[in-house]
């Protein structure tokens, strides 16, 4: 299935990373190093750095980091086959005809025939809408005050009020009922045969991040049900890995997306100059689209719709967006329904006011919990400020809560030392009147510890990578088995090697790992984030204690699993220990 790995080291070769990123971002040499402004996070001074000897690229202002194959993924939001074989045509390397597994070609090459046929019905339904019969459905959009550039660029178009013309069409283009089918265009059943999914609708197609069209939304012009009909899941369209408007919103170089409900908020919203806009489609937020979104920005300004629902559904997202690391303010539309209409009624300025408005997620959420209590009265403020400070307490790290603690004393008009009092008492409290959530302490207690172990794990490595010199004083007392997380153990022992070796070169190593996701762990792990040292003293304390905490963990790990009458393996366990405390008396030197 994979091309073999001196073919991809060629590949990496022939592609020089400060050419192939030059001609999207432009680079100017400083040092040893170029510099340019990172397409990955909107800066005005450069802190995307690219290193020719290295043949890595960091940005040391959002941590994106990799090789050239890492460039193109995260750029062009390629899988690892796909740049392999763009760069590989750009170097003119042939690459051989993969021997697929059977099943694994019928794969592919149903999703390349979905794609395609999906692109042939959105070309089909513009072509409706620009013709007599779409006259209804153009007039419809106009209506709607979509501008003809619009409807353009979002590809938007009408299906026939024929019951089976898509169908006849797509025929003809030489697509059996099967494909028509698994593309979820048509539907069949044994009265009436084959029909269309689509008819009489204005058509949405969905867009992927590489403008593909993956899957497509109809609305009924007027009052029939439902509103809209989307495209099933197929192979090609997951509804919860991708968001409606983000091959634009992507590139739209805005630090934040505009999150919302609707196909047309998102259109308006583009049209009115927010190219950040994007929609999940008719789902709730998911994980899936939240970790999508964590690849463009960190932050998110929901703009749900001002109704009941579309407050739950803000309410819900919040939490998920905060899990991956995505702060969340809220924009109100009232007295407006939706973005749409409040920017037909109010226009594109009266929005940026909006958005400068909005609200920090958490406060929005206790507003919304005002309303379960009688703020009028001492007995209500008191049940409410109760309730808020649990919801304060649930807040892990001790300085965010404070903020929130503070923010929350100031927005309710309380004085905060009270307030953080009530937040102890409660935390307290409902620790004792509840002890079933011990048991859950002490699990992220544990979970701790094992993420403090993972990071010194990437924090070393990271080093290991930038001074050979450390790395030779570490050799010795670390090894690739005491790096327990499994993906860093390989990418160790890959170093390990290559140290000996005498050939340092972490972007080869990159080349191992083809799965999108592991190859992104992978950058992360050579660019981990160090601590904010100055002096060589700090370092070397710092270098010290990382050993060591990676030490202890490997020995407890080890300890763990190791069987009493494992006599070896409790020599070495003893070893390792006797290995610690010697840790403790180790002088590292930087230079
Ligand atoms: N939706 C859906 N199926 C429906 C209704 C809604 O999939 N029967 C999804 C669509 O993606 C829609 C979104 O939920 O865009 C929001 O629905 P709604 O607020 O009802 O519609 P609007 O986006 O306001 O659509 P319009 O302005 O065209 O009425
Ligand atoms: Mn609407």
């Amino acid at each position: 299935m994979y091309y073999p790995e001196e073919l991809v080291e060629e590949v990496r070769l022939k592609n020089d990373i400060v050419d192939v990123i030059s001609g999207y971002v432009k680079l100017q040499k400083k040092g040893s190093s170029h510099f340019g402004l990172c397409p990955f996070h909107n800066e005005k001074s450069p802190s995307f750095s690219v290193s020719r000897g290295k043949q890595m690229y960091y940005c040391f202002g959002c941590g994106a980091g990799g090789n050239v194959f890492t460039f193109l993924m995260e750029y062009e939001n390629y899988s690892f086959q796909e740049a392999l074989k763009v760069l590989a045509d750009r170097a003119g390397v042939e690459l051989p005809k993969l021997e697929y597994s059977k099943e694994a070609k019928e794969k592919a090459e149903l999703k390349t025939i979905l794609l395609e046929v999906n692109k042939l019905a959105a070309k089909y339904f513009y072509v409706q809408l620009k013709s007599e019969q779409g006259r209804a459905a153009y007039t419809y959009l106009k209506d709607r005050k979509l501008s003809d550039e619009t409807i353009t660029a979002f590809g938007l178009g009408y299906s026939n009020k024929y019951s089976d013309d898509l169908y006849r069409y797509l025929k003809t283009k030489g697509y059996t009922d099967e494909v028509l089918l698994k593309a979820g265009l048509i539907s069949a059943d044994e009265r009436h045969g084959a029909y269309d999914k689509f008819w009489n609708r204005v058509m949405f197609p969905i867009m992927d991040a590489n403008n593909r069209v993956i899957g497509f939304g109809g609305r009924v012009m007027g009052d029939g049900k439902p509103k809209y009909l989307n495209s099933p899941e197929t192979p090609v369209f997951d509804k919860s890995r991708n968001l409606y408007g983000l091959h634009r919103a992507r590139i739209s170089r805005k630090p934040y997306f505009l999150i919302c409900e609707g196909y047309m908020d998102v259109i308006a919203l583009h049209q009115a100059g927010f190219t950040n806009a994007v929609a999940s489609l008719g789902t709730a937020l998911t994980e899936g689209h939240a970790a999508l979104i964590k690849r463009y920005v960190n932050q998110v300004y929901l703009t749900y719709d001002s109704d009941d629902a579309g407050t739950r559904a803000a309410l819900r997202a919040i939490p998920i967006l905060k899990s991956m690391g995505i702060t969340a303010k809220v924009i109100r539309m009232d007295p407006y329904k939706d973005p749409d209409e409040f920017i037909k009624n109010l226009g594109a300025e009266a929005f940026e006011e909006r958005i400068h408005k909005a609200g920090n997620g958490f406060l929005f959420s206790l507003k919304i919990l005002e309303q379960d209590y009688d703020m009028a009265s001492p007995e209500g403020r008191t049940g409410f400020l109760r309730a808020a400070a649990g919801r304060l307490a649930e807040f892990e790290e001790e300085i965010e809560r404070s903020n929130y603690i503070e923010a929350v004393a100031k927005a309710y008009r309380v004085n905060v030392e009270e307030l953080r009092k009530l937040v102890v008492k409660t935390a307290l409290q409902s620790g004792m009147a509840k002890p079933v959530t011990r048991p859950k302490a002490t699990v992220n207690k544990e979970r701790r510890k094992e993420d403090g172990a993972l990071k010194s794990q990437r924090i070393l490595l990271t080093w290991l990578i930038e001074d050979e010199n450390i790395f030779r004083q570490i050799a010795g007392v670390i090894g690739p088995e005491d790096f327990t997380e499994p993906l860093y153990h390989t990418v160790a022992e890959l170093l390990y090697r290559q140290q000996e070796e005498g050939t340092m070169n972490p972007a080869q190593i990159m080349n191992r790992f083809t799965d999108e996701e592991e190859h992104r762990r992978v950058a992360e792990l050579f660019h981990t984030r160090l601590p904010e040292i100055s002096t060589a003293q700090e370092k070397e304390k710092a270098l010290k204690e990382t050993v060591v905490r990676i030490k202890q963990n490997s020995l407890d790990e080890a300890s763990k699993s190791l069987d009493a009458t494992d006599m070896e393996g409790l020599q070495r366990l003893m070893e390792g220990k006797r290995a610690l405390q010697d840790m403790k008396e180790l002088h590292i030197s930087i230079n």
